[in-house]
């Protein structure tokens, strides 16, 4: 097989390449999780299968990187309690939008007066660092005009349905190139006008919200946070938690996926904090200690501290970091329940970090038992086909071909 399984499967048979989960071809992101993109969402049927395996109706889930919030929608329409955090504003709002069924004809009208106001409306336009870089003045005109009728909107839920609209306007009328997660800037202009491509983007997501909800319904309401998961105040009752199932980021946010900078032109224009890569996992590299129980980590890190200490000590911090969250959440789930990490397994400079071995021996560590690792192709994942893994621009490498869908279970 040709994946990390091979070299690290030292636990006996507990590694599958599961190819059923490969989902051929099937988008990762169906139906409502097709509202707004978002770097590296779980696949939706992924998810669906997880919950339905290891937790019952009624049960709690948590997330503690819930990202866009793809395991929001599969739990509340699954019939469980779902907590979620993320630091990234633009993930909670998108999360929040996607578990929101708003009546269609609302909707419908609401934008019929967005795109009547738009001709009338005094544009204001906002003042951040670089917006006429990444912006010609007629955008920044047009969006400023959107936003304003936006905000002139008095249900909640309305106004953060068009924010996320708008938020996937700006993304593709912006400077940037339309497929990078970080910011590029592209040499061939959008074709769509402002005013336009909003409204087309508005009827998308209207129809997924509305095709969607005529078939699931939502039992319980979710618990959806801005919360950093390693700093903030996680107020849930222990042992309360059947499943927890998160996709962690990959790595420190620097060689790895950007979200807060994915994220960072819409955060601006909708006025929101736009530094969550700076409260990430991993963000500061620290000294190598012996605070990880993985020898697997201690391992890797003295082939990578040989080439490139600095690196290691970045790689160390980012383990460190999930370490310290997982003993915060750990007596949050229950006796018995189970806890599904899906990783994947990066490259620094040349050697691949085994992430879901490290995560098995950090759990062990907690008194978790390993159940099983399953391994599946991360080709409907919507990631980048390449990264910058040695840190130096333009100096790029291809990124992960799999994920491992990691599942351990807190003993009693
Ligand atoms: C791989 S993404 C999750 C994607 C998600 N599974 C989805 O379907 O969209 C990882 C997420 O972790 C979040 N994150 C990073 N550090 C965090 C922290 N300390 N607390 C909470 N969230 C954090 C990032 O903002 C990002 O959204």
């Amino acid at each position: 097989m040709n994946c990390a399984t091979e070299q690290y499967d030292l636990t006996g048979g507990k590694f599958v390449r599961d190819e059923s989960l490969d989902f051929g071809g099937i988008r990762a992101g169906e139906g409502v999780n097709s509202i707004h993109a978002y770097p590296a969402m779980f696949h939706s049927r992924l998810v669906r299968q997880l919950i339905e395996r290891y937790c019952a109706v009624g049960d709690y889930v948590l997330d503690p990187f819930m990202g866009s919030g793809v395991s929001a929608v599969e739990s509340c329409v699954m019939g469980r309690k779902f907590i979620g955090f993320d630091i990234n504003p633009l993930a909670v709002l998108i999360a929040k939008v996607r578990t929101t069924p708003i009546a269609k004809d609302i909707l419908l009208n609401t934008l019929e007066i967005i795109n009547r106001q738009y001709y009338d409306v005094i544009p204001n336009p906002p003042a951040f660092p670089n917006i006429n870089f990444w912006f010609t003045q007629e955008r920044i005109m047009s969006l400023s005009k959107i936003i304003t009728s936006i905000d002139s909107i008095d249900d909640e839920d309305i106004q953060r349905f068009f924010k996320i609209t708008l938020s996937e306007t700006i993304r593709a009328v912006s400077q940037t190139k339309p497929n990078e997660f970080k910011l590029v800037r592209r040499k061939k202009p959008c074709q769509f006008g402002t005013i336009k491509l909003f409204t087309i983007n508005s009827f998308k997501n209207i129809k997924s919200l509305d095709d969607y909800y005529k078939l699931n319904k939502i039992i319980y309401n979710p618990n959806i946070q801005l919360v950093n998961t390693l700093t903030g105040d996680i107020q849930i009752e222990d042992n309360s938690i059947s499943l927890l199932i998160t996709s962690p980021p990959y790595g420190d946010s620097q060689t790895t996926v950007a979200y807060g900078q994915f994220s960072r032109l819409s955060l601006q224009w909708l006025n929101l904090p736009y530094d969550s890569d700076k409260k990430s996992l991993g963000c500061k590299p620290i000294n190598i200690n012996g605070g990880v129980p993985s020898p697997t980590l201690y391992m890797i890190l003295s082939i990578v501290s040989r080439q490139d200490l600095k690196r290691s000590m970045h790689v160390f911090s980012f383990y460190y970091d999930m370490f310290q969250c997982l003993k915060k959440i750990i007596s949050k789930i229950k006796i018995g329940g189970h806890i599904v990490f899906v990783v994947g397994n990066r490259t620094v400079k040349g050697t691949q970090l085994p992430t879901d071995v490290i995560c098995v021996e950090m759990l062990e560590s907690i008194g978790c038992t390993h159940i099983e690792t399953r391994v599946r192709l991360i080709g409907n994942k919507r990631m980048p086909s390449k990264n910058s893994p040695t840190n130096i621009t333009g100096e790029k490498a291809p990124t992960m071909k799999y994920e491992y869908i990691v599942v351990c279970q807190r003993n009693g």
